[in-house]
């Protein structure tokens, strides 16, 4: 039997390219997972650089910190929310940063994880990623009105289906609670007719997606992440996002361009609220994987990357 240990494969990796700086530098891998960016960015770090591993779950930032071990950089490890990130830096005494990478979505250790992250696996619905997230995904699906999970499964999924499932899941809570993955999937499968399940992902990936969003407030914390990690990028500084669906990519562009274009004053009159532009955004179109790395790697299919600049504004 071979002893291969099978990591995370990670999406995008070129664009770890955009954090390569001829300068010792620090770098944050917001989301290192078992570390598949963090070694690419190792690698191409100048000898004494420090490279910054943050994950919500401590046993992966382990397996980070052993897999850039062979690198000459300073390795620190933070356990945490990057909802936080500036703040966790901070803490450390970190007050300026070189690059900042965000590989957000689920890692192939959730996917098999007992979190009911992925309905390929019959698991209890809790999709907690953490202690911030107060309740599960079970809690959720028990105790929200069939507006409010209706607006979940169509702001945060854009599922079309989005009422009729809330009905579904309200109606059969009232015989029995919802709690296992294996139970969502199958009335999402009931709810919606066959011809209109989408041709390229199981039809209820979009409300399970839809969920962990709403059970983790990842939505609001990769913006409030944003906007908190970039007035400690130093000029020339870049954030890489990458992101695995509409929502995520639609959060991370109006953050962006929230930053890169803050005057709020009418277009044809001199700006009078002060407020100058942060960044730059060096991709407008988004980086997109490769028809070859979607073939090797199915999770790169919906994988979108953007990159901006911190400038100086004096
Ligand atoms: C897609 S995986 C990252 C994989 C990693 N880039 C690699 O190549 O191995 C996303 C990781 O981000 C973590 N994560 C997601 N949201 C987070 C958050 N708000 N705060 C901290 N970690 C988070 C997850 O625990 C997971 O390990």
């Amino acid at each position: 039997m071979s002893t291969e240990t099978i990591y995370h494969n990670p999406v995008l990796i070129e664009t770890c390219d955009y954090l390569r700086f001829p300068h010792i530098s620090t770098v944050v891998d917001a989301t290192a997972g078992e570390g598949g960016h963090s070694v690419r960015l190792a690698q191409d770090m100048q000898p004494g650089s420090t490279l910054v591993l943050v994950d919500a779950v401590p046993e992966r930032l382990e397996i980070a910190r052993r897999r850039v071990s062979d690198y000459p950089v300073q390795c620190i490890l933070i356990t945490g929310n990057f909802r936080r990130l500036a703040e966790l830096l901070k803490e450390r005494g970190i007050e300026q940063v070189d690059g900042v990478l965000y590989d957000q979505g689920l890692s192939s250790a959730d996917l098999v994880s007992d979190r009911g992250f992925s309905f390929q696996r019959d698991a209890p619905l809790d999709m907690r990623r953490d202690e911030t997230a107060s309740r599960s995904a079970a809690d959720l699906l028990r105790e929200l009105s069939q507006a409010e999970l209706a607006r979940i499964f169509r702001d945060l999924g854009d599922e079309k289906w989005a009422v009729p499932i809330a009905r579904a899941i309200v109606r059969t809570r009232k015989l029995h609670p919802i709690t296992r993955t294996s139970e969502l999937k199958a009335l999402v499968e009931r709810v919606v007719p066959r011809h209109a399940w989408p041709p390229d992902v199981h039809v209820a990936t979009r409300v399970m997606m839809a969920l962990r969003y709403a059970v983790n407030d990842d939505i609001n914390a990769i913006k409030e992440s944003i906007r908190g990690i970039v007035p400690l990028l130093r000029p020339g500084a870049r954030v890489v996002v990458l992101s695995y669906s509409s929502t995520e990519d639609r959060a991370v562009k109006v953050v962006l361009r929230e930053l890169e274009s803050p005057c709020t004053c009418p277009k044809k009159l001199p700006c009078v609220c002060g407020r100058k532009p942060l960044i730059r955004v060096l991709t407008r179109r988004g980086i997109r994987p490769t028809p070859e790395e979607v073939e090797r790697n199915h999770r790169a299919r919906s994988a979108v990357a953007r990159v901006a600049e911190r400038i100086t504004n004096a």
